[in-house]
């Protein structure tokens, strides 16, 4: 959701600029704009994909060594190119790029308006951009600390980044809940909303905290200030991340190549935790909480979309191994409603991104309550990683895809392995089913990679019903969030109409909708409510629905009823979910690509949802 790339150096700012936006295509946007300084301050925008900014420039003047480029997903306006980013001021004397929503720019904008100004665009970003060069003008100030008195006026969240008509050597950047990261190169900076753009020029990098300031000249250090003129040191910290990791690798997108990273990105989530030959689990990120763990009353789990149905996992695998109960929320409900939360409570939050607003405020009303926050996120330095007490990242890697693939199954490992270790440590396990459970624990990756080759019959299927309106998921148990899940892919990226249920309740409704044009996919492997979920299929099939079953290897009983059947390895009943999620990851990524629909960036959804 939105991005923001930013360069002031000795090099020529355009190619970096704009591959940088390349580099964050994967957030999703729906227009682009890039501010560059030579002679004077030039702006070129247009709604669309960065490829439509590159014709619109391609007979422009682009030299210059300094400039802010973005891509915007719609919050306060429609795409359009007067709306796209970045924004001139009134007397075009400074430009500026917006991550986030401005709350009180309808006020700011008509005290501005009767002040006369007139607006270009119906976005909150030019109310903040005209707010700065009304301060600078009324309070003869330089331009950082008109960015200072204007954020303290400002209610909402934004990463900014601003540059002036005058000044070919600075760039002001600022931050509140989206996030901003500032890379330092040899006599160089960069500025992103991550740092994807970054990676191939330094590892040096600074996150900037919320309510920061970044003072950023050419041939200068770097100055941080708070927006209450509080000055910072800034803390440069050493990314991990490769480049090889932002590229397709030879796969035709980075969802198929995110999905068969799993067998890799799994084990990579339980490196150095999970030691099935000593009957240990060290989870170094949370060691300092775990007696609160022991002590805690309960456990709620926080996050939204791919992550919450991580969560609900979680919820099954807590219950079930350590006794302890546990709620799944909705970031998003959770925040506005007047949740029950005492000291004792351990709240986990979950989010690849780190990023994602709902969940972010979700642990600011809990932290405000007093309850522990532990986190687990998959990008290093995100702002949830670091509003949380404790956390346990989970090292799946970048994820680019905008459909959460392998994120979610190292979502899943890490809560694995927290509910065992939480298990051992309140006694509520046998130590024999204990170190049983680590063995088939360690043999995970390898039966994702035994999985991942039935890709025959995955595409068989997917040709069969690329071409259907509505598909319904059940699962019970275990399983029942895989079908959740299973449904969200199909339909973030085929806009197949797809619904996920517990398979037992499709008796109270969804029944109604089952005739033979309506494909059912089964998790029907042959632990816990096995028999149950067989009966749930004779149902479907009583009223000529298509089964589509996915199966344990050897399962005699599901393939003589189901209409298809894609088997995947035996493993214990709480470990299915992370076998089960692949096949149907790989249903929706054909059934998607057969209908040519756009796989990486699937239309109006954004990769980090930074806005509620
Ligand atoms: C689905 C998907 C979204 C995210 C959700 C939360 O494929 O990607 O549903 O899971 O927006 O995002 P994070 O995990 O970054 O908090």
């Amino acid at each position: 959701m939105c991005g923001i790339v930013a360069y002031v150096g000795p090099q020529q700012a355009y190619p970096i600029l704009i591959k940088g936006l390349k580099r964050l295509e994967y957030r999703g946007y729906d227009s682009a704009g890039i501010a560059l300084l030579n002679s004077k301050l030039n702006i070129f925008k247009t709604k669309g994909k960065v490829s439509e900014l590159e014709k619109l420039v391609k007979d422009a003047d682009l030299r210059g060594t300094i400039g802010i480029a973005h891509t915007r997903w719609a919050t306060h306006g429609e795409p359009n190119n007067e709306n796209a980013h970045p924004h001139f001021s009134q007397s075009k004397s400074i430009a500026l790029i917006h991550n986030g929503i401005i709350e009180n720019y309808a006020s700011l904008r008509k005290e501005l308006e009767s002040r006369g100004y007139v607006f270009q665009s119906s976005t909150d970003t030019e109310v903040l951009t005209n707010l700065i060069e009304d301060i600078q003008i009324n309070e003869g100030v330089d331009l950082l600390e008109a960015v200072r008195i204007a954020l303290n006026q400002v209610i909402g969240a934004y990463a900014i980044v601003v540059m002036s008509h005058d000044d070919n050597d600075t760039l002001i950047a600022a931050r509140k809940g989206s996030p901003l990261v500032i890379g330092i190169g040899i006599d160089e900076y960069f500025v992103a909303s991550d740092a994807s753009p970054i990676i191939e020029y330094t590892k040096n990098v600074v996150y900037l905290d919320n309510e920061e300031v970044a003072l950023i000249r050419r041939n200068k250090d770097l100055k941080i200030k708070t927006i209450r003129n509080k000055d910072k040191t800034p803390y440069i910290q050493e990314l991990e991340m490769n480049l090889d990791a932002l590229e397709k690798g030879g796969y035709e997108h980075f969802m198929l190549k995110e999905i068969h990273e799993q067998p890799h990105s799994i084990q990579d989530s339980m490196r150095g935790r999970l030691h099935a030959e000593l009957g240990a689990i060290t989870l170094g990120g949370i060691l300092d909480y775990e007696q609160k763990l022991i002590n805690a009353s309960k456990i709620t789990i926080v996050a939204c979309g791919t992550s919450w149905h991580a969560g609900l996992v979680g919820e099954y695998l807590f219950e079930d191994l350590a006794r302890i109960p546990v709620e799944v929320e909705y970031a998003s409900e959770f925040r506005y409603r007047n949740p029950i939360i005492c000291e004792k409570d351990i709240i986990i939050a979950i989010s690849q991104s780190g990023e994602t607003a709902d969940t972010l405020a979700a642990i600011e009303l809990a932290k405000s309550k007093g309850a522990t926050i532990l986190g687990i996120c998959n990008v290093v330095g995100s702002s949830i990683a670091r509003v949380t007490h404790a956390g346990i990242y989970t090292h799946a890697g970048p994820e680019i895809g905008v459909a959460s693939t392998k994120a979610f199954t190292s979502q899943v490992a890490v809560l694995t392995l927290m509910a065992l270790r939480l298990a051992q440590l309140k006694g509520t396990i046998p130590k024999t089913r204990f170190n049983q459970l680590l063995n088939e624990l360690e043999l995970i990756p390898e039966k994702v990679q035994q999985t991942l080759k039935g890709s025959k019959k995955v595409l068989e299927i997917a040709e069969k019903f690329k071409d259907v309106r509505n598909f319904l998921y059940l699962g019970r148990g275990y399983n029942f969030p895989v079908a959740l899940e299973g449904a969200l892919k199909l339909k973030e990226i085929s806009y197949i109409h797809a619904e996920g249920y517990p398979a037992a309740e499709m008796k109270h409704g969804p029944i109604a909708l089952i005739d033979e044009q309506m494909p059912v996919v089964v998790i029907a492997t042959n632990k816990g409510t096995y028999e149950k979920v067989i009966s749930n299929i004779q149902e479907v099939k009583a009223r000529k629905g298509v089964v589509i079953a996915i199966v344990t290897e050897g399962d005699l009983a599901v393939k003589g009823m189901a209409d298809y059947t894609i088997e995947i390895p035996e493993t214990e009943e709480m470990f299915v979910p992370l076998l089960a999620t692949i096949p149907l990851q790989k249903l929706s990524y054909h059934i998607a690509v057969m209908r040519g629909c756009n796989v990486d960036q699937p239309r109006n959804l954004a990769k980090s949802v930074t806005v509620e």
